[in-house]
């Protein structure tokens, strides 16, 4: 039986369109999915849009729909735009469905009857742009008196009458859970900074609003509806048939991983493990977060509307380029600047330069030299053995990286033995050999075929598209396309298909 691995993203509020801090997210968490499904676990990979609260309903006012139109409308072009990403979701969760509206309710349920809810009356700050309620000491006062959140959201005073999580009661369980789990929190950053938010103590949560209806209602509780926040973590327990916990896909729970901006690690690393502590269910394995794409030096967002189109920069630089860019060009977890310049650099040197040409020549000499046939392995020299033992010691070296969604090293590991490949070309000359001996010639071209195959394999859930073209080309057979299949030689002399071109450099259309 596969070991189960289960990935999640964020729910994304559907108050506008999604831009590429969303397709971000997305596409790195698709990366681990897929990466998992070719390394041979049984993968349930989430996505999906968060579409109750004030600010979507708000947003829908603004818009003049009501609610439910709205939210139709805008998932459906978070969901089109995750499709366009190449995101392999298995399932495609909307709060505003009757499953998760179900699941929510007998979560309410489990954490009132383990006595960790009662009745009260709120009365502070609150931000819509962030569903979040803050504390005075987190705000700012700006120079007209008012006040702001720490992401620069304005607040609101609210008075309400309001159910409450006891939060307060769980600090000690939080902090043994991060001492005694510590992946759970990643970047090592990101879980100081969660660790020293526990440590100075917890309050009450409010769990409840009676200003608005746009929520799930509150069970036995009339004009009360769910704070947003624990209607939509609750996804990823919906997504696996909660309640049932005798269905088929409760065995996906609980999460290897959540994908998460670092706006969002506190929702997730605090009051998430809390509230299932409280309904006595597992926890999460880890929460993974991410820095931001910024425009100008600012954190690209919706509320701001400084946004790049995600769609557009596939349709510009292709989408496997977008793909390689995100996960090469920052680190997952640091904040990093998104321009043309910077993506056109990474695609004519990394994919077109070193991979792109690496492939051309080895291709192109085989079609020309050897009649488009693979040649047959070996016998090997010492620098033979030395470019296909870092090949051969890739998968271990890309998976610890993936584990660690550390992606850009786990890509740089990669490209030290394309790096070493191009130089090995380069001592070897093969296309000198042609002339003075060409069984040497033939070994020297399968030696960078099985290099390549290793290469393009690893690459795969990075880039999918170009690199079943790659593997097409080096004749590798789609069922041999999975990391287990690495340790398998390819046939010798299998004829190849006619070289392409993977990788064309990008220039610049004339103004
Ligand atoms: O917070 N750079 O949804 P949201 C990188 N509904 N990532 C970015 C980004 C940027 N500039 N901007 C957004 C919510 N993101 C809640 C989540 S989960 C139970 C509920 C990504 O629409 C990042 O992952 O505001 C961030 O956490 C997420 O989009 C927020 O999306
Ligand atoms: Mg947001």
């Amino acid at each position: 039986m596969k070991t189960k691995f289960y990935a999640t993203t964020p729910i994304y509020y559907v108050n506008g369109a999604p831009h590429i801090g969303h397709a971000y997210t997305s596409i790195a968490a698709d990366v681990m999915a897929r990466f998992k499904r070719l390394d041979g676990y049984d993968v349930r990979f989430l996505t999906g849009t968060d579409e109750h609260g004030q600010k979507v309903e708000k947003a829908a006012h603004d818009a003049g729909v009501d609610p439910q139109t709205f939210t139709d409308q805008i998932s459906a072009d978070f969901k089109a735009m995750a499709d366009a990403m190449g995101v392999s979701y298995d399932d495609y969760i909307r709060t505003t469905e009757p499953r998760h509206k179900a699941s929510t309710a007998e979560l309410w349920k489990r954490i009132e009857a383990s006595g960790d809810i009662y009745l009260g009356h709120y009365e502070g700050w609150y931000a819509v742009r962030d569903e979040a309620f803050h504390d005075e000491s987190e705000l700012t006062r700006r120079p007209d008196g008012s006040f702001v959140a720490p992401s620069g959201a304005p607040v609101e005073w609210v008075r309400e009458p309001s159910y409450f999580f006891r939060l307060s009661a769980f600090q000690d369980r939080l902090l043994k859970l991060y001492n005694n789990q510590p992946e759970f929190i990643a970047p090592s950053s990101r879980r100081s900074e969660v660790i020293s938010f526990v440590k100075g103590g917890l309050r009450d949560l409010s769990i409840s609003r009676t200003t608005f209806n746009w929520g799930i209602p509150v069970p036995d509780a009339p004009g009360h509806v769910m704070y947003v926040w624990l209607d939509a973590l609750n996804n990823y327990l919906t997504a696996c048939g909660f309640p049932d916990e005798t269905g088929p896909l409760w065995r996906y729970w609980p999460a290897d991983v959540h994908f998460v901006g670092k706006d969002i690690i506190r929702f997730h690393a605090v009051y998430w493990p809390a509230f299932l502590m409280a309904a006595g269910l597992s926890l999460p394995r880890r929460v993974s977060s991410n820095g931001w794409w910024l425009m100008d030096g600012e954190k690209m967002s919706k509320s701001l509307g400084n946004v790049v189109e995600p769609r557009k920069l596939a349709e510009i630089f292709g989408l496997d380029q977008l793909r390689y860019f995100l996960l090469r060009e920052k680190p997952f977890g640091a904040d990093g600047s998104l321009s043309h310049a910077a993506i056109i650099s990474r695609i004519n040197v990394d994919l077109a330069n070193d991979l792109g040409n690496l492939s051309q020549r080895l291709l192109s000499l085989i079609a020309r030299n050897r009649g488009g046939v693979l040649p047959a392995r070996g016998p090997w020299t010492e620098d033979d053995t030395g470019l296909l033992t870092a090949a051969d010691a890739l998968p271990d070296l890309v998976r610890a990286n993936m584990d660690r969604q550390t992606f850009h090293e786990g890509l740089e590991e990669i490209w030290k033995v394309i790096r070493a490949a191009n130089g090995y070309i380069d001592r070897q000359a093969p296309w000198a050999l042609n002339k003075t001996d060409k069984t040497r010639m033939g070994a020297v071209l399968r030696v960078l075929a099985d290099t390549l195959r290793v290469v393009a394999t690893l690459l795969q859930p990075v880039m999918p598209g170009s690199m079943a073209r790659m593997l097409d080309q080096l004749g590798v057979p789609p069922d041999a396309r999975d990391f287990a299949a690495l340790t398998t030689p390819l046939a010798d002399e299998i004829t190849l298909p006619p070289p392409q071109g993977v990788f064309p450099r990008y220039v610049e259309p004339a103004a």
